[in-house]
Parts: structure tokens; C-alpha cells; sequence
């Protein structure tokens, strides 16, 4: 049997594509491999959001081509988003890639790879003919959590961004879709869904006239599936979080307590320029509600440094809105200019040198304010979705609260299973505990 191995970059909608991706090479006969080098088909889903993921790949691809050279029937292929970013221009970039295909496309993976994965064509691009991943065949990593996806693409224009290039206009999933996904899922055994989309606070809009909907709706729609625990979703653009949203995360019981607000800067004036659509007394406002509605709210959030033309006041209004909001955590990166995107034409390049200090003094001001909200919880009790042993020490069990913080416990109980942990000590990062109530043989 031909043996697959799929190597994923970048966001929770890659990694959600992947698992289509191996579920399709599952359907064409093929086994997955423990590890590359005992593969055949090398498949690379890409990411292109920073230079970083960029490089990266360029790395991993440089192992896959020396493994080719050394078993000529290797097939390498290259989906995602750097695929799509570079389309054709990727077979003279690496002439020694099989196939290349664009995020929308995963469903024709199979023509391209043919029976047992051993023909070889040029992929597809383009944005015109996507279809949902949700809708192919799927091999999930975890058999209690999953991901859903509820729309694909961005309408949004932030000057930054590479993704609306890539991933296309908006198109939502139409609720019957998702909901039937989801009631087959917690059939499934599953407990835990995060909702994907780029904007999920716009999902449905392009639906009209045909259905009139918004998220709120469809938070209360899957709330209401027997077996379903826990429910999250990634990302909501504060621009579009509206009060049915608010009052759908304080009223169902399954819907965590906890919003991942990309900030992105603090600074009104360069948010203007990020074309965010919002300003900092609106983002502090949206956090007002947010919290008075869901008093145990755990805030995390996306910042960019860097962006052209940021002043050190400018990043000094972040470090400010940082500190009055106190997130729980926060993603900070380099500002990273891709071509073709508004930002990368601007004038005013801030220096390297500028953009490290000013990370660096982010990350500090993050971690002690994501390190103090964590110690506010020692002494209570988490509920905790048991994942797995520790990643760091193997005595100890790993899961996550319903806030999205990791917790390290002493405990014994079976992955995907629901325990109460009384928290004794807490990092930046994480919590520890003690399994707190015994689980019932
Ligand atoms: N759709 C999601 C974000 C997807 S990209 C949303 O709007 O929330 C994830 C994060 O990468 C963004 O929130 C942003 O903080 C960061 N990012 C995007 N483009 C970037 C760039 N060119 N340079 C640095 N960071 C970037
Ligand atoms: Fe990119 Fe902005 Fe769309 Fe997020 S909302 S994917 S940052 S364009
Ligand atoms: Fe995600 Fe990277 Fe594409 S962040 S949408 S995989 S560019």
C-alpha cells in the first residue's frame, strides 16, 4: 500500500483542510505514515500569512526533494495558501513538485493524484470553484473535538492581510449544513466544536435573501444538540460583534466562556490605516459589553507591531489598550509585508530593529498580564476537557478549561472525558491542579 504524509503550516483552517486532505488520500487507498521519511506522497499544506511559514516550508520542501531524488516515485504535492499565492509560478519556484492546488480545491485532489496516488498532474487554482472541506471525507485527529467549517473567505480589505487574496470572497455555509454537520458529529462522540471561519460575526449575511440569519442564531442552533458540551469559535472581527452574538455566548450554556479578539493595534489612527474599520473607544467599548454580559470572560487577542507608519506613541496606545483590557493571551507578530497587499505599497517601512524592540516589550507587558490573570485563578475549580497525558511531564494529565487555558493536573481520567480541577499554581501560559472529583468507574 502507497503511504501518505501531510505536513500542515499555519491556522485552525488549515489544519481543518488537512484533515479533509487525509481523508480523501484515505479514500484513494492510501495509509498514513508515521513520519515523512517513510512516506510516499509527501503533501505540504501551506500558509503564506507572514514571510515566516514561507521560509519555513522552503525548508521542509528542501527534505522532500532529497528524498525524491532518492526514491524517484515519491510524489510531492503543495496545497494552501503559499500554493495559491504563487500558483504556476511554484513548479519554476520548485520544479520538483508533482502537484499544487489552492485551499478551495482539496476536492479534486483525487483526480490529480489518481488511483493509489501514483499519477501525477499540475493542480488547480482558483478561487471561483471552492467547495466546503466540511462536505468531504474526513480523518479527525481527536475523536471529541472538531473542527466546523461555517464560512470561507474574507470580505474584509485590512491592509495587511494576504488571506482575501487566497481564500476568496466570503461564502457562508448554509445552516441546515452546519447544524446536520454537528448532529452527525455529537452522534460521533463528539463534545467540543470551534465554529471557523475569517469573520465568523458576518457569517450568513451573503445568504440573503434566501435565508436570513446571523451567528447568534446559529449558536443557539447548535447549542441545542444533545451531547455537544462545548462549543468555540474563531475568529469574530469586532467590527461585526453585534448584541444577538453577546446575548447567544451569556445564555447558551455550551458556548465557552471565552472571545479571541484580534486587536491588532491600539492605535486609532492605525487602525484607520489597517482599514480595521473600528477605533480604540469602540474595541474597549465592545470589551465593556462583552464582560458585563459574560462576567467570567477570558479575552485573547491578535497584535501586530510594525505596521508602516507606527509611531512609537502609536504602539504606545497599544501597549495601553493591552493593559486596560488585561487579555487572557495574545498572539503578537512582526508586521510582515506580502505582495500584493495595500500595507506592502505603503511608504514608511518601520526599521527592523524598531519592530523587534517593539515586540519585545509587547511580549513582556502580555505575558505579565496574561500571568496575573492566570494566578487570579488559583485556588478555584476548572472545569477541565481531558485532551491527553502532559506534553512536558507524562505523570500529569493535559486538558483545557472552558476559558482555553491549558491546565497540567494530577488526576486519572480518559481523554475527552469532563473532570473539575482545583487549581493550585499557573504560569502565563498555563495552569496546574489536582483532579478534584473522582470520576465514576
Ligand atoms: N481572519 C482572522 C485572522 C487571520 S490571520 C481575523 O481577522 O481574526 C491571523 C493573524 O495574523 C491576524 O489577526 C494578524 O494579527 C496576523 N497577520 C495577518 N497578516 C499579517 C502580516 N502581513 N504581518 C504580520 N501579521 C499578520
Ligand atoms: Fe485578513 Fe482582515 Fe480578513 Fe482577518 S478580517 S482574514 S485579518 S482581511
Ligand atoms: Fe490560514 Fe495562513 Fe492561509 S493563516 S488562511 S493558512 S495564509
Amino acid at each position: 500500500m502507497r503511504r501518505y504524509h501531510v505536513t500542515t503550516f499555519g491556522c485552525q483552517m488549515n489544519a481543518h483542510d488537512s484533515e479533509r486532505i487525509k481523508g480523501m488520500l484515505e479514500e484513494l487507498g492510501l495509509g498514513e505514515a508515521p513520519s515523512q521519511a517513510d512516506a510516499d506522497v509527501l503533501v505540504f499544506n501551506t500558509c503564506t500569512i507572514r514571510e515566516k511559514p514561507d521560509t519555513k516550508f522552503a525548508a521542509h520542501l528542501g527534505h522532500a526533494v532529497a528524498q525524491k531524488r532518492a526514491k524517484p516515485d515519491t510524489v510531492i504535492a503543495v496545497g494552501g495558501c503559499y500554493a495559491e499565492a504563487q500558483r504556476e509560478r511554484l513548479f519554476t519556484l520548485y520544479p520538483d513538485v508533482d502537484v499544487a492546488f489552492g485551499p478551495g480545491s482539496i476536492a479534486h485532489l483525487g483526480e490529480w493524484l489518481g488511483a493509489g496516488g501514483a499519477g501525477v498532474s499540475r493542480g488547480r487554482f482558483g478561487v471561483d470553484e471552492r467547495s466546503f472541506a466540511g462536505e468531504l471525507p474526513m480523518h479527525r485527529e481527536r475523536s471529541f473535538q472538531a473542527w466546523v467549517q461555517i464560512s470561507m473567505g474574507c470580505n474584509s480589505k485590512c491592509a495587511y492581510c494576504i488571506v482575501p487574496a487566497v481564500r476568496g470572497r466570503e461564502s457562508s455555509r448554509r445552516p441546515g449544513e452546519i447544524v446536520a454537520e454537528v448532529t452527525r458529529l455529537a452522534a460521533d462522540g463528539v463534545r467540543e466544536i470551534t465554529l471557523l471561519g475569517q469573520n465568523v460575526n458576518s457569517w450568513g449575511r451573503d445568504l440573503l435573501p434566501d435565508v436570513k440569519t446571523e451567528f447568534g442564531e446559529l449558536l443557539r442552533a447548535c447549542d441545542a444538540i444533545p451531547g455537544i458540551d462545548r462549543i468555540r469559535f474563531t475568529s469574530p472581527h469586532p467590527k461585526d460583534f453585534r448584541a444577538p452574538v453577546i446575548a447567544a455566548m451569556a445564555e447558551c450554556d455550551a458556548v465557552c466562556e471565552h472571545a479571541h479578539l484580534p486587536l491588532q493595534s491600539g492605535s486609532s489612527r492605525i487602525l484607520k490605516l489597517m482599514r480595521r474599520t473600528y477605533t480604540r473607544e469602540r474595541y474597549l467599548g465592545l470589551v465593556d459589553e462583552l464582560r458585563a454580559a459574560i462576567p467570567d470572560l477570558a479575552l485573547t487577542t491578535d497584535i501586530i507591531v510594525g505596521f508602516p507608519g507606527e509611531s512609537e506613541h502609536d504602539f504606545e496606545h497599544t501597549l495601553e489598550v493591552v493593559e486596560e483590557v488585561g487579555f487572557d493571551g495574545a498572539f503578537t507578530f512582526v508586521y510582515s509585508p506580502r505582495a500584493g497587499t495595500e500595507a506592502a505599497a505603503m511608504a514608511d517601512q518601520v526599521p527592523e530593529e524598531v519592530k523587534r524592540d517593539r515586540i519585545e516589550r509587547l511580549i513582556d507587558r502580555v505575558q505579565r498580564l496574561a500571568h496575573e490573570r492566570n494566578r487570579a485563578r488559583v485556588g478555584g475549580v476548572e472545569e477541565v476537557l481531558v485532551e491527553g497525558p502532559s506534553r512536558t511531564d507524562h505523570a500529569f494529565l493535559r486538558g483545557r478549561t472552558r476559558r482555553n487555558t491549558t491546565v497540567n493536573y494530577a488526576g486519572s481520567a480518559l481523554p475527552g472525558e469532563l473532570v473539575d480541577v482545583r487549581i493550585d499554581d499557573a504560569t502565563s501560559t498555563t495552569l496546574r491542579g489536582v483532579q478534584a472529583v473522582a470520576v465514576a468507574a
